[in-house]
């Protein structure tokens, strides 16, 4: 049978086994899904090994694996060559690897159908310029949202994703250091890997404006602090990206099983056992 899996490193925690499993039950496919750990250095032939010598036909890929995904894939989607990060290798019939990047669309289909927010008319601020910021930061500006506001720790690396969203209208950057002079957002998307690192964001108030909506690319422990400050500004609403998790999981099940999975019990299911 073929065989799926999802690299990282650390990987055992990783909810993907599971979201794919609930996936595959709603058609009754049986379906071989595991995990990989995979150091960074051993990355790359794991890969290689998996999809040439295992009958692999699909992975999903996690920290720190991402950018080297995108590396070896031998054809990439618009949207991981705009990132520059793939969270999911393809085996093509030829036996090539094409990668992709869903997270941006896995985000926009989570704020606005699970979390019945309209994008159109929020300033947006963006914290962050990695990998993570850079996969989600086209599918905010095409979902509509007024203006995208990207602010990062390193000023370099957020210009250079402003300009090549290349809308300067719309999409432009501020200093680090302005936090808190640069007003209020209504929508707060957190993509900073601070919180992955068990590093505190320090954050001024006045960010939050009064119907503001703060997210976190992360869950579980690596969200908690960015959530528990935008409770504590007052913020409307504080969501983690377990619903992107999810939303993710589902386009990586459509390429490759061509059926597409109800996301909402698998994500109540997943709420309700405490992720
Ligand atoms: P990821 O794939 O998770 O995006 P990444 O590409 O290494 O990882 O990017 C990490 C992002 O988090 C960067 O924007 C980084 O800011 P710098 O470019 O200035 O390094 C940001 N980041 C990490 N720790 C941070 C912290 N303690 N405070 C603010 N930003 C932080």
């Amino acid at each position: 049978p073929s065989q799926f899996a999802v690299f990282g490193h650390p990987i055992a925690h990783s909810l993907s086994p599971r979201i794919h499993q609930a996936f595959a039950q709603q058609f009754g496919i049986a379906l071989e899904y595991r995990t990989i750990d995979a150091a960074p250095s051993v990355f790359a032939d794991a890969v290689r090994h998996f999809f040439s010598e295992e009958q692999g036909r699909g992975a999903n890929v996690t920290l720190p694996h991402k950018s080297s995904a995108f590396a070896l894939a031998d054809e990439r989607t618009e949207a991981a060559a705009r990132a520059g990060t793939a969270n999911v290798l393809t085996r093509l019939a030829d036996g090539r690897l094409a990668a992709h990047n869903t997270d941006g669309a896995a985000l926009v289909r989570d704020l606005t159908d699970r979390h019945r927010l309209d994008l159109r008319g929020h300033d947006t601020l963006l914290l962050g310029a990695g990998g993570a910021a850079r996969a989600v930061a086209w599918s905010l500006f095409e979902a509509g949202v007024q203006t995208l506001t990207i602010v990062n720790r390193s000023p370099e690396a957020a210009d250079a994703l402003a300009d090549a969203i290349g809308e300067p209208a719309r999409v432009h950057t501020r200093y680090w250091e302005d936090l808190g002079n640069i007003g209020s957002f209504d929508l707060i998307v957190n993509a900073t890997s601070a919180g992955t690192l068990g590093q505190a964001l320090t954050l001024p108030l006045s960010l939050v404006g009064s119907r503001a909506v703060c997210y976190d690319l992360g869950y579980g422990a690596s969200a908690f602090g960015f959530l528990a400050w935008a409770r504590a500004t007052g913020a409307l609403h504080a969501y983690d990206g377990l619903g992107m998790l999810v939303e993710q999981a589902a386009d990586a099940f459509q390429l490759w099983h061509g059926k597409r999975p109800d996301t909402e019990p698998v994500y109540k299911s997943l709420r309700t056992q405490g992720a």
